[in-house]
């Protein structure tokens, strides 16, 4: 099918390549003319992992396409809206990218169009883009309109793509039915091979979960609002452990293995951060005021995000009273790892509070210092942990990159002035960074005393014996899904 992509970030870019390698003829347009002219370059404008391949491969067969959103418009049959909602002021989504499009739509196509709204938007939004439609609709256009909310994670998104839990269609017409079922058809059937994997591993066929507009819209904000409040509530049980000289890996772990709960999204940590978590939960809370419904659960969830960062401050004061004058090492800077994506990152509001008391910070990420640079032009970035760890009073750990996890305790302890870890992620053993000399402080974790190199307790012994212990665990992730 002939489709056309509107807003080449994160979700457009990465919705347009995969389309395109399931056999879809894509345009894949952006109103920012640098973007798109890096993107006819060869150079994608940001990093997602597989996705680089993909672009290339399907512009080179000729399947995908960069242009101007108005040229997309005139030959795609399916037009996917993947512009960006920001937040405005007062929380609620900025729908004035929609409305825009909208307009170029009712400009631009001739002919029968299906409009496909894949941004995050209120419930809603679908009739009020319909009703624009007809209102300005002077070219004869037919159309249908639906919503097809988008869950794909950042640092795992084309996986997603391929192996999605669900597919989400809000449709009101057979015609539009048809056609979505058409182009989603590839993704549908269990699939043994996809540019993610060599070899898929053997998973479930997705669901395909059909259903009117309105509910459509009200899937993505309540599936974003429930995996905040998961991670909220692991905080404030992470708050409760460190008062009470409980272990929350421990705690987690028992939570989380009722299968009416689950283990995902129960680490503790700086809070959520990231395009989705922190202004699809606002926007829900204004959503829930003028539906009249009481969504103050969720204003509480907010708050407790909120209070993580100043927290995760008053942790690190505690280790080094005054912060004037000392030099900190951050190991992390993207809202999670396997994106260079810094909107709303809990470590850049962290750097700016350290800095605000007078603290030197040197940074490092493996992807996200260029981002990062735009908005802190004050920190130091270095070329890798080693070297942000140099002379430094303490390492804070704020996003939990796997190569961190590798890191070599004796060189680190060669370089740092002051052998101290203030993990804000739980990536690091506790016990490891203990023998190895340094202080170790983490979230939720009881306090690690000092142990001389090599010397491993009676509790050590007991976790080495469980075959997958805390520590070993894969590398946590507070929003590693949706968003
Ligand atoms: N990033 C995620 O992980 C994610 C996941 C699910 C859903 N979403 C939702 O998808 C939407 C897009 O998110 P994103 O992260 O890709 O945003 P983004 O900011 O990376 O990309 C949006 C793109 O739209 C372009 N744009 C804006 N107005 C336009 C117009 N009138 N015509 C053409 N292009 C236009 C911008 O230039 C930008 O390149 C948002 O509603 C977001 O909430 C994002």
């Amino acid at each position: 099918m002939e489709i056309s992509v509107l807003g080449a970030g994160y979700v457009g870019l990465t919705t347009a390549a995969c389309l395109a390698e399931i056999g879809h003829q894509v345009l894949c347009a952006d109103c920012d003319l640098e973007k798109l002219s890096s993107l006819k370059a060869g150079r994608l404008p940001f990093y997602e992992p597989h996705l680089d391949d993909l672009v290339k491969r399907n512009v080179a067969s000729g399947r995908l396409e960069f242009t101007l959103p108005s040229a997309a418009i005139e030959k795609g049959k399916a037009i996917f809206i993947c512009v960006g909602t920001p937040p405005l002021e007062n929380g609620e989504a900025d729908l004035s990218s929609i409305e825009s499009v909208a307009r170029l739509i009712v400009n631009s196509a001739h002919g029968y169009r299906i409009v496909i709204e894949k941004s995050t938007v209120p419930v809603q939004t679908a009739k009020r883009l319909w009703r624009h439609l007809s209102i300005y609709n002077t070219n004869g256009l037919e159309f249908d309109v639906v919503s097809n909310p988008e869950f794909l994670r950042e640092g795992s998104a084309v996986e997603d793509f391929f192996h999605p839990d669900r597919v989400v269609v809000g449709a009101e017409s057979p015609r539009a039915i048809a056609l979505m079922k058409e182009i989603y058809a590839p993704v549908l059937r269990t699939r043994s091979s996809c540019p993610a994997h060599p070899q898929c591993p053997s998973m479930p066929e997705p669901k395909f979960i059909l259903t009117d507009t309105n509910s459509a819209e009200l899937v993505k904000h309540a599936s974003n609002s429930f995996l905040a409040m998961k991670i909220s509530f692991i905080n404030l049980i992470a708050d409760a452990c460190e008062a009470a000289g409980a272990d929350i890996e421990k705690v987690a772990e028992g939570i989380g293995s009722d299968k009416r709960i689950g283990q995902a999204f129960l680490n503790p940590g700086i809070g959520f951060g990231g395009f989705c978590f922190p202004k699809d939960l606002q926007a829900f809370v204004r959503i829930g005021e003028k539906l009249g419904c009481d969504f103050s659960l969720l204003r509480e969830v907010e708050k407790i995000n909120v209070r993580r960062t100043e927290q995760f401050v008053v942790k690190i004061k505690k280790e080094l009273w005054v912060l004037r004058g000392k030099t900190l090492a951050v190991w992390g800077l993207a809202f999670k790892p396997n994106t260079d994506d810094v909107r709303f990152a809990p470590a850049l509001g962290i750097i700016r509070r350290l800095m605000a008391e007078g603290a030197k910070i040197r940074a490092y990420d493996p992807e996200a210092m260029e981002k990062a640079k735009l908005d802190l032009p004050e920190v130091t970035y270095c070329e890798s942990a080693y070297q942000a760890a140099e002379g430094t009073d303490a390492v804070l750990v704020l996003t939990e990159w796997s190569e961190f996890r590798e890191i070599s305790w004796k060189r680190l302890g060669e370089l740092v002035a002051h052998r101290l870890i203030i993990d804000g992620r739980n990536l690091l053993s506790a016990a490891e960074a203990s023998s190895n000399g340094f202080q170790y402080v983490g979230v939720g974790r009881a306090a690690q005393p000092l142990r001389p190199a090599g010397e491993l307790e009676w509790a050590d012994a007991i976790t080495a014996e469980v075959p997958v212990a805390s520590h070993q665990r894969p590398a946590p992730t507070q929003d590693a899904s949706i968003a």
